[in-house]
């Protein structure tokens, strides 16, 4: 069959790099891709967000199956637009629901969710501009650092964690009353600080059935130790080294099943993966955030241990028989290092040239930030490129990862050198 996968970064690189590999796979297509996809796929120039272009795309393609990378189309309720259409209905979209994708999309509803569904979550109260002085006095209960959130979509920056009472309050206001994120923090999640360590943990579902993907860290700032400023990602390691069978049983049972018996109960058409992130406070799992996608660089280390053809599971998915297919898991560990413009978080440069790839051996490179330009291949965003390593450990995949890193250059190219430091 022909497939379709939606999204520019490297985890729709990695969907690509798996999905050819798959009988099931005729032609392959990523819209709008990056100059990594394109070595391997047909990249096709719209908007991830433009539904109308992508059934085009879809009907002239005589595409049967569309993966979403990303979160955005899917809380603007892709789902819901490809079952609506007469001539998209058989058409296999992988991702959920805009009901379901409410779980990313306003952070209010997943705290609901949680409750209603009995799943450890860090205690909260949710203000808007009306209750700002409410909001005010049960920042005034709680024990610094202070969490604050805002509801909506924020590009991943809509979370405050602050250690000053005042500060909290003021940047409460800023949120209610200036707009500091726009529409998204016109409501805002104030909630209980937790102390812990953070994993994530990544499932397929049909809405009935799920699967348990491997486990996965990653390393959000942009500084060593770290550091600095949030970004999507530097880097993350698969397995969680830490994960043993107690806690993946913990987390099962009391956040996996109640969340996937919690979607069904409330008859949400719910067909794709569910990103949990988790915090492990002395060995209590707690839930921080759902996503409805998968993570990047997550996928990166999570979908080259997947030995099962990545087709069949998702076919299945859409099916609702994912209880019939089996899930098998590469021992070995997977490390991944994100390469980035200088700058990034912030502003940084494009357009610059990237040298070196093709000598990179023992390593997989998912693009991430690329384009061709003139038959080169260039910069293109603020996390370029994704050095994935497979080996016995972590710190062995690590180390390949970095030794080929050495291989590649690109003006104002930096990365992270201590990714799993925490963990040894
Ligand atoms: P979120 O977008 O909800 O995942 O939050 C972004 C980051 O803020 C998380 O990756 C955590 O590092 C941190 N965080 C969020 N909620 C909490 C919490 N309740 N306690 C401690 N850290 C948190
Ligand atoms: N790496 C975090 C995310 O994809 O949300």
């Amino acid at each position: 069959m022909n497939i379709l996968i939606l999204g520019s970064g490297g985890r729709e690189h990695s969907f690509a790099h798996k999905i050819i590999q798959s009988s099931h796979c005729d032609q392959l297509f990523v819209a709008p891709g990056n100059a990594g996809t394109a070595l391997i796929a047909t990249n096709i120039s719209l908007s991830v967000n433009d539904f109308e272009a992508i059934k085009k795309c879809v009907l002239n393609n005589n595409i049967k199956m569309v993966l979403v990378g990303p979160e955005d189309p899917l809380v603007k309720g892709i789902a819901n637009y490809f079952a609506e259409s007469e001539s998209l209905q058989d058409v296999m979209l992988i991702g959920p629901s805009k009901q379901g994708a409410l779980l990313e999309g306003s952070k209010g509803r997943a705290k609901e969710f949680m409750t209603d569904h009995n799943i450890p979550t860090a205690n909260y109260q949710s203000f808007t501009k009306e209750s700002l002085e409410n909001g005010k006095k049960f920042l005034e209960t709680l024990k610094p650092p202070y969490v604050l959130k805002a509801d909506g979509l924020a590009a991943g920056k809509g979370v405050l964690i602050l250690n000053n009472l005042e500060e909290a309050k003021q940047e409460l206001e800023n949120m209610l009353t200036h707009s500091k994120f726009g529409v998204a923090s016109e409501k805002v999640v104030i909630e209980e600080f937790l102390d812990g360590i953070e994993l994530s943990v990544f499932v397929l579902t049909d809405g009935i059935h799920y699967k348990i993907l491997p486990t996965a860290k990653d390393y959000k700032r942009i500084g060593e130790g770290d550091t600095g400023l949030n970004t999507g990602g530097m880097g993350a390691i698969s397995p969680v080294p830490f994960v043993d069978k107690r806690l993946m049983q913990k987390i099962e049972n009391t956040i996996v099943k109640p969340s996937i018996l919690g979607l069904n109960k409330e008859q949400i058409d719910y067909k794709g993966f569910l990103f949990i992130g988790l915090i492990n406070v002395n060995n209590e799992p707690f839930v921080i955030e759902y996503n409805v996608r998968m993570g990047d660089p997550e996928t990166e280390v999570v979908l080259p241990r997947i030995k099962s053809d990545l087709v069949e599971l998702l076919e299945a998915t859409f099916l609702q028989r994912l209880d019939q297919v089996e899930l098998k898991i590469d021992d070995r560990a997977a490390a991944t290092v994100m390469v980035v413009s200088g700058g990034y978080p912030e502003d940084y440069e494009k357009g610059n040239e990237i040298t070196g790839i093709s000598d990179v051996k023992e390593s997989i490179i998912f693009h991430a930030g690329t384009t061709q330009k003139k038959g080169k291949i260039v910069t293109n965003g603020g996390r370029v490129l994704a050095i994935t390593t497979l080996d016995l450990n972590y710190k062995e995949a690590l180390k390949k990862s970095y030794q080929n890193i050495k291989k590649l250059h690109f003006n104002t190219m930096y990365y992270r050198r201590d990714i799993g430091f925490d963990l040894s």
